[in-house]
């Protein structure tokens, strides 16, 4: 029987258990009245108001450990918000239970929350529904459309006129969470977003602060829950090594070279196939990316990571040095 499901006594009475907080997050404390009373569940097995506020309206996107919802937080209606939606992260029912994947769940918010940029999605609040004993995170709500939605409707690229747009913000955020110490683990078109408000980096759930960065986060052992995505994951990540800043300027890269051609470079093979088949070989410029920016990008999309010797700052640098160059030659012209 895992621990959360012993009775909530149980949790309370145990002083290690106390000490832990992923347990003590989900012991029933005196609860103040919630505004609102929870009512029936009806998603699944999930109630439609969590925490006694949110109200939710919408699945969102469903992943390998929980589900994003739309909700409206009631409280902030109540008071005459305009705009109350927000998004809702959740852990899905199987994983519920685990105190590790609680722990992951608030790993992702905590290194989320540590990054405040325009660009990163903004986390509100980590809280546990106690009565039907769930962690969740409350964020933002973010309108508009992932990489990979834009990226099938733009099959054949995006021009650099626009691409730059995307591409420069995207790794002016990525090179900010790495001098954060904020590891992002994940990154593929469907985890940015390019919104109403500007372009949003998120889903941190594979992200880890560099040594030394949030050292209060219990140390998490995560091979249960790996599941790096094989065709944005740099091939040391996929043989076992640990996350490192290297391997997101490789998943960046193969988004960029996505962005820019259409295509992903290694036709989304896992890279240690793509690399055990020479695919590097095959490798052409993207014709909607400068020719100036290519030597930086091929470099970022090395295989081997001693042969990645580039920071996402850097391959921003090159990337935006070709734009203004660019611009120069537009404005002389
Ligand atoms: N804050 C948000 N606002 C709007 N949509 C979101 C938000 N967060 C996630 N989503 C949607 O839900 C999907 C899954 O979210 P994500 O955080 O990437 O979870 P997973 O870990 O399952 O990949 C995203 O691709 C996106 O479409
Ligand atoms: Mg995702």
């Amino acid at each position: 029987m895992s621990k959360l499901e012993s009775p909530i006594d149980d949790l309370l009475l145990s002083e290690e258990q106390a000490n832990n907080l992923t347990y003590f997050a989900f012991a029933k404390a005196n609860q103040a009245e919630s505004v609102l009373a929870p009512t029936k569940a009806s998603i699944g097995a999930l109630p439609d108001v969590l925490a006694g506020r949110y109200h939710l309206e919408r699945l969102l996107g469903a992943g390998g450990m929980g589900a994003v919802y739309r909700a409206r937080d009631l409280l902030h209606e109540q008071f005459g918000d305009p705009d109350p939606y927000i998004a809702l992260k959740i852990l899905s029912e199987e994983f519920a239970e685990s105190p590790d994947a609680s722990a992951l769940l608030y790993s992702e918010f905590a290194l989320t929350r540590r990054l405040r940029h325009d660009n990163v999605v903004r986390a509100h609040t980590f809280e546990v529904d106690t009565d039907c004993q769930r962690a969740f995170i409350t964020m933002e709500y973010m309108r508009g459309l992932t990489l990979d939605k834009l990226l099938c409707e733009r099959p054949l690229g995006l021009p650099w006129k626009e691409l730059r747009d995307i591409v420069l913000p995207l790794l002016d955020t990525l090179a900010y969470a790495h001098r954060r110490g904020v590891l992002h683990g994940d990154l593929k078109p469907s985890n940015v977003m390019l919104s109403e408000d500007g372009l949003r980096l998120f889903d941190f759930g594979l992200g880890q602060a560099e040594q030394g960065t949030l050292p209060g986060l219990p140390h998490l052992s995560r091979e249960r829950f790996n599941a790096w995505t094989p065709g944005y994951a740099a091939p040391e990540l996929l043989e076992g090594q640990p996350l490192s800043a290297s391997a997101d300027v490789y998943g960046v890269a193969c988004v960029i070279y996505e962005l820019a051609s259409g295509k992903h470079p290694f036709r989304r093979l896992p890279s240690t196939q793509a690399r055990d088949e020479h695919l590097e070989r095959e490798l052409r410029a993207p014709k909607n990316l400068p020719q100036q920016g290519w030597q930086a990008l091929r470099t970022a999309l090395s295989f081997n990571p001693a042969e990645r010797t580039i920071t996402a700052q850097q391959l921003r640098d090159a990337l935006g040095a070709t734009s203004s160059w660019l611009q120069r030659l537009r404005l002389r012209a």
